[in-house]
């Protein structure tokens, strides 16, 4: 991109980056990302609630679940993507599907669970965020998160790093507001939410766990990131600076994640659960 028209372009005070998802993309992995999805679910003690929100509930996969084990409860799955959701009113289940932003969501009627897997670090301002989402919900609720930590993973630090200095002569490639928005540590450090919940909650547990992904193909956490992390970054790069940003990127990956002897590659991913009863 010319100087003039990357100035342009970063000048709008209310730019933003692109946040498509994928469905297709994002399902390459199912079985991998389901995991921590059910271990959260699991991990909710509560026997019969009459009402919960699945936020930021992708295709629905955990929400079906979840009307599975609570058939008397009145089950809603939010997102904000419009693509997502068609896919997830397309599987079906008792389940009602609201397209809302879980930034400026207010649920209708009282929740016993809110539930929310590998969706939270994509909404800001959690010192206010996790706080509210516990507010709303009835006495003896349940709020069950998951969130990657994979911020410092060498997938996500790669990432940072090819955007900053992968151009030609060591440029960094994208707008500055692209840039700035990869670089957000998008979850706090763990005592944060301790500090944030405790007093507001009767029972709060939280706790990590690093899955070990066993992946196989061709470049698989450049496959995996694409559906999830790296999606700001394909949706916003153009042209000759994507191609770049691939190139050197996928390589990158490579040798950081390499191929074992039997094809496959392995991809440390650690997560954070956070499970508190009001
Ligand atoms: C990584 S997917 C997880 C989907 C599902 N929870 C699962 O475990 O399979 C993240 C989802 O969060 C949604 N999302 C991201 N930001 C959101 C927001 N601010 N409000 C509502 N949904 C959001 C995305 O559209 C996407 O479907």
């Amino acid at each position: 991109m010319s100087s003039s028209k990357r100035a342009a372009s970063e000048s709008g005070a209310k730019q933003k980056t692109d946040t498509r998802w994928s469905p297709v993309q994002y399902q390459k992995f199912s079985d991998h990302r389901l995991r921590p999805a059910l271990e959260l679910l699991s991990r909710v003690p509560l026997e019969a609630p009459k009402v919960t929100f699945d936020l930021g509930c992708g295709t629905g996969n955990v929400t079906r679940l979840m009307a599975e084990r609570w058939p008397e409860a009145k089950v809603f799955g939010l997102d904000s993507s419009k693509q997502m959701l068609e896919k997830a009113k397309a599987g079906g289940g008792k389940v009602e599907w609201i397209e809302a932003d879980v930034s400026s969501w207010t649920p209708g009627a009282g929740p016993d669970l809110i539930y929310s897997n590998a969706t939270l670090h994509w909404v800001k301002d959690h010192r206010s965020l996790f706080p509210k989402l516990a507010s709303f919900l009835n006495p003896g609720g349940c709020l069950a998160v998951q969130m990657p930590l994979s911020f410092d993973a060498p997938s996500h630090r790669l990432m940072r790093e090819t955007l900053d200095g992968g151009g030609k002569d060591g440029r960094s490639l994208g707008t500055s507001v692209l840039r700035k928005a990869v670089a957000r540590r998008w979850v706090e450090n763990t005592d944060v939410y301790y500090d944030l919940l405790a007093d507001r909650v009767r029972q709060l547990d939280i706790w990590e766990t690093e899955y070990l992904h066993v992946l196989e193909g061709e470049d698989p956490v450049f496959e995996w990131v694409k559906a999830t992390g790296l999606r700001p970054v394909v949706n916003g790069l153009k042209g000759g600076e994507l191609e770049r940003f691939v190139e050197i990127y996928r390589r990158r990956l490579r040798q950081a994640y390499p191929q074992r002897a039997n094809g496959k590659t392995l991809y440390p991913f650690p997560r954070l659960f956070i499970v508190a009863l009001v």
